[in-house]
């Protein structure tokens, strides 16, 4: 027998040797088509790749591609366990052609992997071609000889592939396999043909045509080829069962669920079983790739699967939430082909765990109140809306899950009234958050986000997507239309776009789309907290609500943001580190170009404090280790010793961010509640850089910080200054210290010699002409002097100096610094008795605006604040010497 893993290797391998390139499976979240809930082809990764948008990553490829039909417009959810072959998840296996080879060279590859690599008997195979398409029906009859009643002509859409209403199509050609007349069905075309007996296994597109709104509007610019076998489906008929789940990986899962749950998965509780193995397989690919349990959209439909299995978990009489046990079972068989898988591990078992053990809160609760209001009804019956709507409300049962819990006893459910009931709803909670007083604008966010639910923000992983238009707003009114010039804000269904929320700056970035649209964005708010406005000027072209556009934000710069973020975090963690637990978050600013952190802590911190925070976070930046995200509860966060934001509301559901080395208990450096982007591993951030620390308020310090290219930029930009005051100082960066130092020494010494040569000028000294001649004056031989910049200190000394030259006479000084005068005079010894220099102060300091002075006969002070009337001073000495 050929496993499933040997199925998928061989039909890689088959194609790899045929020249493809071995493409490996996109996430099940759609980036290039915002129209589809999830990935539900083969083909539909390559979609712009067809029509000529994208350039091929090879002329021919080949895939095994999960896929998801579970909500939106394929779902098989209803149908899985019931019937013998619908999945929410399964794996198609795809060869492509672009442009390369067409039909004839694929029906040749087709039956060499089908006859010859999987070595099916020929005699019970059979194909369908469209009815027109002659041309495939000759290459059937030339390459695999099967006779004209083998090579049935269809003309209904089976034999008409499209991917959806709009994008790629053409005639297709589909292979099925006889499971042998003991099987009930009759063959494709016929009245019974949904019997199990012939059943599809591959179905060959001819790619051809492009269609919009179901109706084919142009060719592709070359033929090409898609092509999809369900691998399970294949695995039924290389392992000779007739259903999915006879095959060896779901017999892998359903005995570990047999194991684990204790019940036999047989009667009653064989569909269970089924339920359980499918969709453990669809809800942890869809949580590996990013998709997490909430009340909307993509998350919703998980929770819708993830809680049909809860309830087929309980009823089998598990009695411990069961299905994140069986998460090993699942990896093992699979996680080899899906290196995502194992890689996901922890976070696919905490959702799942998480979810049954709330889940299981109600279910209890809720299947009694179905119990009691279903007690007289029989096959045929309908459940009231009204009753599904409580179910729903109160007891968390999505609406399917309801359907599927009555659907054994053939009891439907009035969907009619479970909508109205919902509609009223609605209207309640409109009608009370009107009456709250809120604005006009807040009214606008309201009324869009009502109609069309949150927009998804896809931003965690990518950086640029799909997405259709779902609302426009210009100059604060919704509008259909808007175009260049126009300055608008534009909502989408999804978006990579972060819009401003926790202190995260939003993204700029660019939007194109038909009809030639640019849109220049710069800005990303988040209104209500539940839509993404993005803010712009549309450039070029117009748009349309309902429009698809391409959205790409600019990636260099959230990169920046994102380790700004990180290092946002990590810096917080220093601090209670190095300071201590009384350190919280006050406030929080992540920009491309820096952050900035407020927090309490009552006094300034000290150089060497900072200096430790900043070389503490650095190290953390240099272990390089991988930033890890979890969604948990937030009880349940907080116990895991996340820093919660005192003040913040929370939903039901938080991101916990780890960062840091894990220390001895087994707690990162850092673990936080946030909902914004970050950095993969801590290395990215680069390099950490307080540049400054100060005080918002009482009790309250700021830090701002740089990270990376910023902060490199910075340094550098210190280093330039080093360097330019080390050139003026003509001498090196290293040696500039002991420069300075020796230049004050030297200026110090300077300003001494300075002094020096004043009053050497001022005494005539070195040359000087400044002092006067000796004059005679009433007999006695007088020098009078003004001198400016002359420091007052020196003055007697200087009349000491003139005295002993002088021999016998009065000296006087009028030192004038700053407009004031400082006044000494000098008289020999000799004279004293007749001559006080005390009068003769007095008398110029009058002169000078001031008051008194004083000394001894022989040498007195004083000053005045007239420094313009020195001449006067002294002509008052003079004249009472004269007198
Ligand atoms: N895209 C084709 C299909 O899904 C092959 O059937």
């Amino acid at each position: 027998m050929q496993s499933t893993n040997d199925i998928r290797r061989a039909f890689l391998d088959f194609f790899a040797a045929n020249d493809h390139l071995v493409a490996p499976s996109a996430p099940l979240v759609p980036y290039n088509d915002p129209s589809l809930m999830f990935v539900n082809a083969g083909m539909v990764p390559f979609k712009n790749v067809f029509t000529g948008l994208e350039t091929p990553p090879a002329p021919r490829a080949v895939s095994s591609q999960k896929c998801v039909r579970a909500g939106g417009k394929h779902n098989d959810l209803d149908n899985v366990g019931y019937t013998a072959r619908h999945l929410t998840l399964f794996e198609m296996l795809g060869n492509f052609s672009f442009g390369d080879y067409f039909k004839e060279r694929a029906i040749e590859l087709a039956w060499n992997m089908v006859t010859k690599e999987l070595g099916l008997d020929k005699d019970r195979l059979l194909v369908t071609v469209y009815h027109t398409d002659d041309e495939a029906a000759g290459f059937w009859s030339k390459i695999a000889g099967l006779p004209d009643d083998r090579i049935m002509r269809i003309a209904t859409k089976d034999n008409f592939w499209a991917m959806g209403s709009d994008g790629p199509c053409g005639p297709c050609s589909e292979i099925f396999w006889d499971h042998g007349p003991e099987i009930a069905g009759g063959p494709p075309g016929s009245a019974d043909e949904d019997g199990d007996r012939f059943v599809e296994i591959w179905n060959l597109v001819f790619m051809q045509h492009v269609q919009e709104a179901d109706r084919i509007t142009g060719d592709l610019p070359r033929p090409s080829i898609d092509t999809g076998m369900g691998l399970e489906r294949i695995a039924t008929v290389m392992q000779g069962v007739h259903n999915v789940f006879e095959t060896d990986t779901f017999r892998a899962l359903i005995d570990a669920s047999e194991d684990l749950s204790g019940a036999k998965a047989e009667g009653e509780g064989l569909a269970g079983h089924r339920v359980i193995a499918d969709h453990l397989r669809s809800t942890s690919f869809l949580i590996a790739d990013g998709v997490l349990p909430s009340n909307e959209g993509r998350g919703y439909v998980l929770r819708r699967i993830m809680r049909r299995a809860m309830r087929h978990a309980h009823l089998l009489g598990a009695d411990k939430p069961l299905m994140h046990r069986l998460v090993p079972a699942l990896v093992e068989e699979m996680g080899h082909a899906y290196p995502e898988l194992p890689r996901a591990d922890a976070l696919i078992t905490e959702v799942l765990e998480r979810e049954e053990t709330r889940f299981r809160q109600t279910l209890d609760k809720g299947l009694r109140l179905l119990d009691e209001e279903t007690s007289d009804m029989g096959e045929g019956d309908s459940l009231p809306g009204e009753t599904a709507f409580k179910l729903y409300d109160t007891y968390g049962f999505p609406y399917d899950l309801t359907e599927d819990a009555l659907r054994a006893r053939g009891i439907g459910v009035d969907k009619d009234g479970f909508d109205a009931a919902m509609a009223q709803q609605k209207a309640a909670a409109r009608a009370a958050w009107k009456g709250s007083g809120a604005s006009a604008d807040g009214e606008l966010w309201f009324d869009i986000a009502e109609r069309e639910g949150a927009s998804e923000f896809t931003g965690y992983a990518a950086t640029e997507g799909e997405g259709r238009v779902v609302a426009l707003v210009v100059d604060g009114k919704e509008v259909s239309r808007a175009e260049s010039g126009q300055e608008v804000i534009l909502i989408t269904n999804q978006t990579p776009f972060y819009g401003e929320s926790g202190g995260q700056t939003g993204d700029n970035g660019r939007i194109t789309g038909d009809r030639r649209l640019e849109m220049k964005v710069t800005d990303t708010s988040k209104p209500l907290g539940r839509l993404h406005a993005h803010h712009g000027k549309i450039t070029g072209g117009s748009v349309e609500v309902g429009d698809t556009v391409h959205l790409a934000i600019d990636a260099e710069r959230r990169d920046r943001i994102r380790a700004n973020h990180s290092a946002t975090h990590l810096l917080h963690a220093a601090l209670r580190n190095r300071l201590g637990d009384h350190v919280t978050q006050k406030g929080s600013l992540v920009a491309d170009d820096r952050l900035r952190f407020d927090f309490s802590h009552p006094k300034p911190l000290a150089e060497d404090e900072i200096e430790d925070i900043e070389a503490d976070v650095n190290a953390e930046i240099r272990f390089n280790e991988q930033v890890s995200t979890r969604l948990m509860s937030p009880d349940d966060a907080i116990e895991a010793g996340a820093m919660a934001l005192f003040g913040e509301k929370y939903g039901e559901e938080v991101r916990v961010l780890s960062m840091g080395r894990a220390g001895e208990t087994g707690r990162n450096f850092s673990v936080e509640l946030c909902g914004g982007t970050h950095v993969k591993a801590t290395g990215d951030i680069g390099l950490f850089r307080i540049v400054s620390e100060s005080a918002v308020s009482s009790g309250v310090r700021r830090i701002e910080a740089l990270t990376g290219e910023a902060a490199r930029q910075w340094l550098v930009g210190r280093e330039e200054a080093l360097k330019s005051v080390a050139a003026t100082l003509k001498t090196a960066p290293d040696e500039v210290l002991e420069r300075v130092a020796a230049l004050v020494d030297e200026r110090k010494m300077l300003e001494r010699e300075l002094a020096e040569a004043k009053k050497q000028l001022a005494l005539g000294g070195g040359g000087g002409a400044a002092t006067p001649a000796d004059e005679d004056v009433g007999g006695v031989k007088f020098s009078g002097q003004v001198l400016h910049g002359m420091n007052p200190k020196e003055l007697r000394g200087l009349l000491d100096e003139a005295k002993s030259r002088m021999g016998s006479g009065v000296a006087a000084i009028c030192a004038v610094n700053d407009g004031k005068a400082a006044f000494a005079v000098a008289v020999t010894d000799d004279l004293t008795d007749r001559i006080s220099a005390v009068d003769l102060v007095k008398a110029g300091v009058e002169a000078l605006g001031g008051k008194g002075g004083g000394g001894r006969p022989d040498m007195a002070q004083g000053g005045g604040p007239d420094g313009d009337k020195a001449d006067d001073a002294l002509a008052a000495v003079r004249s009472l010497l004269a007198a």
